[in-house]
């Protein structure tokens, strides 16, 4: 078992000004103001889509990778991803890609309804639809085209099923996903935007 100390409010609070300023300082005074506002009260994502009709791209990642669907969860834990949310709901499922047996990607797809974690927020789906979330690659495997291959892959399984149309949402300034998911073929359709205030919250939607 590993303890490890908790760091001293004082400490705290000058871990969150050094990364304040690092984000000011790096992504510019835009980016400070919207992860300022991300971290209290308000949140956008930028809401990508990408009709299953249109030709899926062959996309080959630059290290031999098989892909199949997960079946353990202990698979999906052995690769932490970012906010650790277990799916495992009956309309959902988590697509593994690993490079020589070892689980190196994910992406869940969840169909007839997308549950909006950052938002807390459930997004109906109409019939054909599905929803893509939670790409992530092992930081020691990025930069290799292994989320894209996986979109394009997810994206073949869904139209043998019958999917008409994929959605995915991700914050605007998520360069290395947007870049990803581009080439897979999804593109901004629409901002997704929510303000909380206590226990109240309105979500709203402005199409590009
Ligand atoms: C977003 C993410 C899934 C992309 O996965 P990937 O397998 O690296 O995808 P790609 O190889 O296509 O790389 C996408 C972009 O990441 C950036 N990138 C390249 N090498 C990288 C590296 N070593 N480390 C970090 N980012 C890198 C590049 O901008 C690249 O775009 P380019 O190839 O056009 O230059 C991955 O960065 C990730 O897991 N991030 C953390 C979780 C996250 O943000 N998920 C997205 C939720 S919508």
């Amino acid at each position: 078992m590993t303890i490890t100390k908790q760091p001293e409010p004082a400490q705290r609070s000058g871990h969150l000004l050094q990364r304040a300023w690092r984000v000011l300082c790096r992504e510019g005074a835009r980016s400070f103001w919207f992860k300022l506002l991300h971290a209290t009260c308000y949140r956008r994502f930028s809401l990508l889509e990408r009709s299953l009709t249109e030709p899926i791209p062959d996309i080959a990642p630059s290290l031999p990778v098989t892909m199949d669907w997960l079946t353990e969860v202990t698979d999906y834990f052995s690769l932490q991803t970012t906010d650790g949310e277990p799916q495992r709901k009956h309309n959902q499922r988590c697509l593994g890609a690993r490079v020589n047996g070892r689980l190196v990607g994910t992406m869940w797809v969840a169909v007839s309804h997308a549950w909006l974690h950052s938002f807390k927020h459930e997004l109906p789906l109409a019939i054909g639809e599905a929803y893509l979330f939670q790409a992530y690659t092992d930081p020691a495997f990025r930069g290799q085209a292994i989320a894209p291959a996986m979109s394009a892959e997810l994206l073949r399984r869904l139209r043998e099923e019958g999917y008409r149309r994929a959605i995915r949402i991700t914050l605007p300034e998520n360069q290395a996903a947007l870049r990803a998911h581009a080439k897979a073929g999804f593109r901004k359709c629409a901002i997704i935007r929510r303000f909380r205030l206590g226990p109240w919250q309105i979500v709203w939607q402005r199409k590009l």
